[in-house]
Formats: C-alpha cells, structure tokens, sequence
C-alpha cells in the first residue's frame, strides 16, 4: 500500500504527507532533491515514524528513480515536485525547464517501465497524480468564467507555460501508452509552512517585523484562494476515487483582489500580534512595480470534483488565514531557520530594483 511522493519536503508536499499520516497511516516514500524550497523541519514530527522512508534525490535521474521504485514498489506516486515561484521563473527561467519538463518526463518514463513491470492486477490499480496548477489556463477578464477542465492551455510566465508542458505530456503518456494518469488543477494554497517568498507568508513576516508590504502594481489582481488542508484532503479524494484520465480542478471558490486579501491580513495581525513595530498593520502598505507579464485573474470551477467525487473545502479563507497567521506567529524557529542568507539574497534580487510609487 505504499505511495511515492515527489517533493515532500515543500509546502503543499509536507502538509500532504503529514495529512496523510493522519488520516491514511500507510508507507510513504518522499523523494525530494531538497532545493532552497525543500526543508526537512517541515516533517519533524515525523522524525522516529517509520511509516515516513525519506530519500533524497532528483525526479530527473532515471536511474535513481527506476532503482527507488524496484525497491519500495508503491501503488501510486503523487508528483509535487516542481519549481513553483513565478517571480524566480523571471529571473531564472532554465531550473523550471529542466525539472518541471525534464524532470516530469523522466519521472513518467520511470514509471512507465515500472508499472509495465506489474502484474496485471497491480498494473490496474496503479494511479501517477500529476498536481499541477490553474495558472496553465492563463488570465481572465473581469466577466469570464472561472476556469473548468475544458478551458484551453495559454500559460504566460516561464513557471506556468513549464507546468503547462508537463501536464501535457502526462496526458500524452495515458493517450499513448495507457499509464493510469490524473492531472488535478489548483488555484493559490496557503497555510503553514509556505515558503515566504510567496504573497500570504511574506506579507505576514513583514507585517510582524515592521517592514513594507509590497504589492504589484495597483493590486486588483485576483487570485482564488484555497486552505492548504483542503487541497491535500482533495487530493486523497482523487487518488482514491479519481478516474484515469482526467483532470480535477480544485479550488476554494475563494476569489478576491490582492489589496482585499492584504487589507483582511492586517486586520488579523493588528488583532493576533498588537506588538509588531508598525501598527496599524495597513500603514505597511506599499505600492511596487508590477511583475512583468502579471496575470490579472484566475479563478476555478470546481464543480467537477464537487459532483463527481463530493469533494467540499471545510475552511472558509477567515478560518484558514487565521489559523495560516497564529501558525506563523507560532514557529519563529521555522522563520529563522528558513530566512538564512540565501533568502535575503531572492529579497534583494526581486525587489532591490522594484521602483515603489
Ligand atoms: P514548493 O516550491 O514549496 O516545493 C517544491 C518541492 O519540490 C521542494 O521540496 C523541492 O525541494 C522539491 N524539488 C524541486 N525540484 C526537484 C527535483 N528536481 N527533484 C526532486 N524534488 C524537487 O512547491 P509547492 O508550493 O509545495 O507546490 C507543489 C506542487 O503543487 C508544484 O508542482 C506546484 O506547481 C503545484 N501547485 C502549487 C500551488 C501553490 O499555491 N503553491 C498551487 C497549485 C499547484
Ligand atoms: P504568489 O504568491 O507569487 O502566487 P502566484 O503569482 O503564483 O499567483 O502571488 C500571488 C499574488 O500576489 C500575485 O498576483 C502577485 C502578488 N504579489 C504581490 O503583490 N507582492 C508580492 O511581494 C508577491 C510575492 C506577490
């Protein structure tokens, strides 16, 4: 009954496999190259469980890969690992290239030979989930529809058009070669242990220690929001029932403007950590130059899963960001830890020459 995952030792990969320990319990054998987004304090908890086989390693090394798949024959591998950063696909396009495309397809080779390999009865039962991203289907106008399983591909940074690659050759290796594939699309998670180069988690550690919170150009840009909890439970929903084939998307029906979300933020930090430097929270608010390509909106139609798998977030954004803040406020260990000099030295790059207006 053991599952593969890739990348468990990042933000969504780590909630997955703690969740899953919870409420699941079975072997989990977590590959993951620990980049700067990899951190093995994300499992701690998890440190004498020998439910939990820890091997570090890169999806792009078939060898490794085929040799670890021999060895733990799992039932299913769920795939987090990725670059995931749009800022740093900007400023460094080729690392999301060569794992996200590469890597991808290196992985899917592997498991290819390997659940060739199965008996027929395993071969059957076999599930690759491929966890990938709304950003794949581009940007929306104010009116348009939230994106469904049908919308069309139009990535526009290097990180989406990347994930957009590797959910097509996914789909390619079930029209093909008949690999039981499932591809699920998400909008924006947040929760704990998210990496505070992205929005929620950096504006939360600026907001505690006093420094501007900078938003992208006007700040009206829209994300749909979603509890990192509810992604995994979802998740396990369709690996569990999911059909091969298809794709899920899962969101929280959660839309709203970058400057609503920073503005319900500071409130919350204005009420959980009255002793930050600078209050009220919102005098923080800094207005930067944009991201070069910004997509203006995404939002999800998760009617899909809702029907077909009855699949239902059980946070509302109010219950998961406050639980996401009293968490950070919680873990000032885990900051430290992830703020080192290598952090401070993205800081620099991506806002050093940001013009503030
Ligand atoms: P993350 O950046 O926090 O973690 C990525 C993990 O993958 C890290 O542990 C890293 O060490 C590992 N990794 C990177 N390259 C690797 C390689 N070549 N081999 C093995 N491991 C490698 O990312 P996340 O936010 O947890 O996202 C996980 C997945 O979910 C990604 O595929 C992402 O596209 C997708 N996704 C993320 C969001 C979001 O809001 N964060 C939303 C929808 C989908
Ligand atoms: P992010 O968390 O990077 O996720 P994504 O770009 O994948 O949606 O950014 C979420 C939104 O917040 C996006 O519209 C960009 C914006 N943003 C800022 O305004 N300021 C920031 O410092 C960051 C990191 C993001």
């Amino acid at each position: 009954m053991t599952i593969l995952v890739t990348g468990g030792a990042g933000f969504i990969g780590a909630n997955f496999v703690l969740d899953w320990m919870a409420e699941v319990g079975t072997l989990i054998v977590n590959l993951d190259k620990l980049t700067y987004a990899g951190n093995l304090r994300n499992l701690a908890s998890l440190e004498t469980d020998t439910r939990h086989v820890f091997t570090r390693g890169d999806i792009g090394d078939p060898e490794f890969v085929t040799a670890l798949l021999r060895e733990h024959t799992p039932r299913a591998i769920v795939h987090f690992a990725a670059e995931s950063h749009v800022d740093r696909s900007i400023h460094g396009p080729e690392d999301f290239i060569d794992t996200n495309i590469v890597g991808t397809f290196r992985l899917l080779e592997a498991a290819r030979g390997y659940w060739q390999s199965l008996p027929a009865k395993e071969q059957a039962a076999f599930r690759f989930l491929h966890v990938s991203t709304d950003e794949v289907y581009g940007s929306l106008g104010p009116e348009d529809p939230a994106f469904s399983e049908t919308s069309g591909y139009a990535p526009n940074s290097p990180y989406s058009a990347s994930k957009a690659a590797s959910d097509h050759l996914v789909r390619a290796y079930f029209h093909t070669y008949g690999l039981p594939v499932i591809t699920s699309n998400c909008s924006n998670n947040y929760g704990p242990f998210q990496f505070p180069e992205k929005l929620i988690p950096l504006m939360i550690l600026h907001g505690m220690t006093g420094k501007p919170l900078p938003i992208y150009g006007d700040g009206l840009n829209v994300r749909d929001w979603l509890y990192v909890g509810d992604h995994c439970a979802a998740l396990r929903r369709v690996l569990a029932k999911g059909r091969p084939g298809e794709v899920y998307n899962i969101g929280g029906r959660s839309e709203m403007t970058n400057l609503d979300l920073i503005g319900t933020l500071c409130a919350l930090l204005d009420e959980l950590h009255p002793q930050s430097p600078v209050t009220p929270h919102e005098k923080l608010i800094t207005f930067v130059e944009d991201r070069p390509g910004h997509d203006r909106r995404y939002a999800i139609d998760a009617a899909k899963i809702e029907h077909e798998l009855g699949w239902q977030p059980s946070e509302t954004f109010a219950s998961g960001l406050r639980r996401t803040v009293a968490w950070y406020l919680d873990n000032p260990q885990w900051i430290t830890e992830v703020t080192s000099g290598q952090y401070r030295n993205w800081i620099d790059t991506n806002y050093g020459q940001r013009v503030t207006s």
